[in-house]
């Protein structure tokens, strides 16, 4: 694991931008993309630059279920807002947080990465460990699966809706074998809460109760945090 500690949010986004762009002037044609608070400083960076991804493929890591892509809240409405709409790439994929039968779903999206095997993934980190939306406990064999969203994470995701109960209670996720398959993986984290988790992923046992320490055995990764969120290593 590489770890690049930087001052602040707006330091990774810069950090961010780099690995993007070294990926890209490498060849990387498949991008596997995250929302949520974390990725938007390297997103800015990428919007406010010269790259270049009109022959690439994007593929999300998740989406909610039930919510309208219309919808402000949804993964999709996100990633046109902060990214497509001012770098489009050739072909984005998200899962359908509408699809009528979750099963063929999965299967979908299962049957998208597999025909384009992720170049780079940049990676968000929940404040309990989560990756994608794969929450403390969950099976390191699964691929793309419907999630029951932890309280703590419904929580921590409710500053983007009107009030908690807004929040959908499940989500449709890539599974940490289709992560650990990804050929480069960013991690990025962000601010003091993200602190125990970050400790977890990167001094402590390798364990399925934090997802994100899977990323030990992951032979290419980086992990951009602040000095805020690198605060409890030792
Ligand atoms: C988002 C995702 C999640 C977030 C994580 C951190 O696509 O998969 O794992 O990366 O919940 O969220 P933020 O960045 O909002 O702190």
């Amino acid at each position: 694991m590489k770890v690049i500690v930087v001052k602040d949010q707006a330091a990774g986004g810069k950090e961010g931008y780099k690995v993007f762009k070294d990926a890209l002037d490498n060849g990387a044609k498949v991008f596997g993309l995250a929302t949520g608070s974390t990725p938007v400083t390297t997103y800015k960076e990428i919007v406010n630059s010269d790259l270049d991804f009109s022959n690439c493929t994007s593929i999300n890591l998740d989406e909610y279920v039930g919510i309208k892509p219309s919808n402000e809240q949804s993964y999709k409405y996100f990633m046109q807002s902060n990214l497509f709409d001012k770098k489009p790439f050739k072909e984005s994929f998200l899962p359908n947080g509408l699809a009528a039968d979750p099963e063929a779903e999965v299967k979908r999206y299962d049957k998208i990465i597999d025909e384009h095997p992720i170049d780079l993934q940049i990676l968000g980190l929940g404040r309990n460990g989560h990756i994608g939306f794969n929450e403390p406990g969950t099976s390191r064999d699964v691929t793309t699966h419907v999630v029951n969203l932890t309280e703590s994470t419904i929580e921590a995701n409710s500053r983007f809706f009107a009030s908690e109960n807004d929040v959908p209670k499940q989500a449709f996720s890539m599974g940490l074998a289709s992560i650990m398959k990804s050929k480069h993986l960013l991690l990025e984290a962000f601010g003091e809460n993200k602190a125990d988790a970050v400790k977890g992923m990167i001094e402590g046992p390798d364990t399925v109760d934090l997802p994100a320490s899977i990323l030990q055995n992951h032979p290419d990764v980086t992990v951009i945090i602040d000095e805020a969120a690198a605060s409890k290593l030792s």
